[in-house]
């Protein structure tokens, strides 16, 4: 797949570069990412991060689109959204914010423009999001980017501190009315 980069308001999404190690090291090591998006049980060092970019920015398999969050007036890293496990027309998101961004829809926005390039350029019919029972920010970034409800997973995925939780699956269809913000 070829590299692409998105606009929304105030964001720039864009391929991971090996510039952005240093602060996926920082962002990696936050509590909460490393409890909700747990990458494995290495230290987050800054041979780990580097790996971790390279490894989002080839895309050459199709399987995955990865994309850095950007402030585009500066550049400064703001997140991360990510659809993984593409096939058939499906596929799953992802996404943190570093500590800094919260608060400001920098999810809710990246994971609306990353869906919508999905259904119009991809053309995938459903993408599926989910997220532990007990991390409500991210029940709240799902509900606003018009991901629905459809139910509780149990115990469905191991997360940082090893152990497994219950989840919700949200979902969104191409078919389902836009959501704009
Ligand atoms: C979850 C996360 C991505 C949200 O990022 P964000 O950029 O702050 O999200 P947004 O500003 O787009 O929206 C956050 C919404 O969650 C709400 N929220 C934040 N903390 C909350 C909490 N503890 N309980 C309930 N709602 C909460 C905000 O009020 C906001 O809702 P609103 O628009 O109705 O006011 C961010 O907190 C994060 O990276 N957390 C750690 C990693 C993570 O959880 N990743 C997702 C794994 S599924």
């Amino acid at each position: 797949m070829e590299h692409v980069q998105l606009t929304a308001a105030d964001l720039l999404l864009r391929p991971w570069r090996d510039e952005d190690a240093p602060a996926v090291r920082d962002a990696l090591r936050d509590p909460a990412i490393a409890q909700w998006n747990p990458q494995g049980g290495d230290p987050i060092d800054d041979e780990v991060a580097l790996l971790w970019v390279r490894r989002r920015a080839d895309w050459s398999t199709g399987g995955h689109v990865s994309m850095a969050v950007t402030a585009p007036t500066d550049g400064e890293l703001l997140g991360s959204v990510s659809l993984h496990r593409i096939h058939d027309g499906d596929a799953s998101i992802g996404y943190w914010t570093v500590p800094a961004a919260r608060g400001r829809q920098v999810a809710v926005r990246a994971v609306v423009r990353l869906t919508d390039w999905a259904f119009t350029d991809l053309r995938l019919h459903r993408v599926e999001l989910c997220h532990a029972v007990a991390n409500p920010a991210s029940c709240r970034v799902a509900d606003r980017a018009g991901y629905a409800a459809e139910g509780t997973l149990r115990e469905s995925y191991r997360y940082g501190d090893g152990r497994r939780y219950d989840e919700h699956l949200h979902a969104r269809l191409a078919t389902d009315p836009q959501i704009t913000r």
